[in-house]
């Protein structure tokens, strides 16, 4: 089956190409790099002749408000187009547990604008929505930081291991259309300062991370469990302090700066 993996370049995408090619998947990594561009249009008619299946977990180069809403409602309106006439099944796309609950946040808006150009086009689809990846821990830090302290907020959270979720949306591409969106998330639940906490520490990062009623996720007020999954979410397996002896956590290291 021919799955043409959007964002196929970076943290999920790459993880998601490697593993639906070793189960015998002809998956096409599609990116810029490779001139294929959701937001002009570039190449997306080639790459999605003969597909069956298109799976988005691209991003926006530029989380500014106005810029990230110009790139999902973009290039999904595009992904779609394209998709639709090249005779596409299946339509999933990752995005993030609670994006409904946060529209406080110019990113999440444009979550929210992606996911209902899916709902209301009319190729079949499946949405994922994951909670945050340990990969994103580091810039987590790096974004909540003042200058003096990494200030986060007081809230919940369950993250996964950018591998599970790779695995997770890898098993639903396969799979029939849900035309409905599944949660996916971690084992565990931390509160995110103290996670951010542990992250940094063997990262030799000495900044203070502390919780404070005031930060905001994103641009976003939380609530206690806003990002929180609900009951029926698929948890991932890989725990946190399994996930830090992984070569995943070293690499992680260094990205998404
Ligand atoms: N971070 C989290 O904790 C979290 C949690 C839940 C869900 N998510 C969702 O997961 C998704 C993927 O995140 P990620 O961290 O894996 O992304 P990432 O590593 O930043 O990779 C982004 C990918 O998008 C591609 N891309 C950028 N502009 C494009 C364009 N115009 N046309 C086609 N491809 C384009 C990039 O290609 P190049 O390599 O060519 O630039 C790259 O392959 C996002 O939609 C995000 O909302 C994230």
């Amino acid at each position: 089956m021919k799955i043409v993996v959007i964002g196929g370049t970076g943290l999920i995408g790459s993880k998601l190409v490697t593993k639906l090619r070793n189960h015998g998947q002809e998956a096409v990594p599609a990116s810029p790099n490779s001139g294929i561009n959701s937001l002009t249009g570039e190449g997306l008619a080639g790459a999605m002749k003969g597909a069956s299946v298109v799976v988005d977990v691209s991003n926006a180069p530029s989380w500014e408000d106005a810029a990230v809403m110009n790139f999902f409602e973009t290039a999904t309106r595009n992904l779609l187009k394209y998709g639709a006439a090249a005779g596409v099944k299946h339509f999933v796309a990752l995005s993030v547990v609670g994006t409904d609950r946060l529209s406080e946040s110019g990113y999440f808006r444009a979550k929210i604008a992606q996911e209902k150009l899916i709902k209301s086009s009319t190729i079949p689809y499946s949405i994922v929505q994951a909670t945050q990846f340990f990969e994103f821990l580091k810039q987590l830090a790096d974004i909540s930081f003042d200058g003096k302290k990494v200030r986060l907020p007081d809230a919940l959270f369950q993250p996964m291991a950018g591998d599970d979720v790779a695995s997770a949306v890898g098993r639903i591409a396969v799979g029939p259309p849900l035309n409905s969106t599944v949660e996916i998330g971690g084992p565990e639940l931390f509160r995110i300062d103290e996670l951010v906490r542990r992250r940094l520490t063997p990262l030799n990062d000495s900044r203070e991370v502390i919780a404070d009623p005031n930060a905001r996720y994103s641009g976003a007020k939380l609530d206690e469990r806003m990002l929180v999954p609900g009951k029926d979410a698929q948890l991932g397996e890989t725990r946190f302090e399994t996930w830090l002896t992984q070569p995943a956590a070293k690499a992680a290291a260094g990205a998404h700066k």
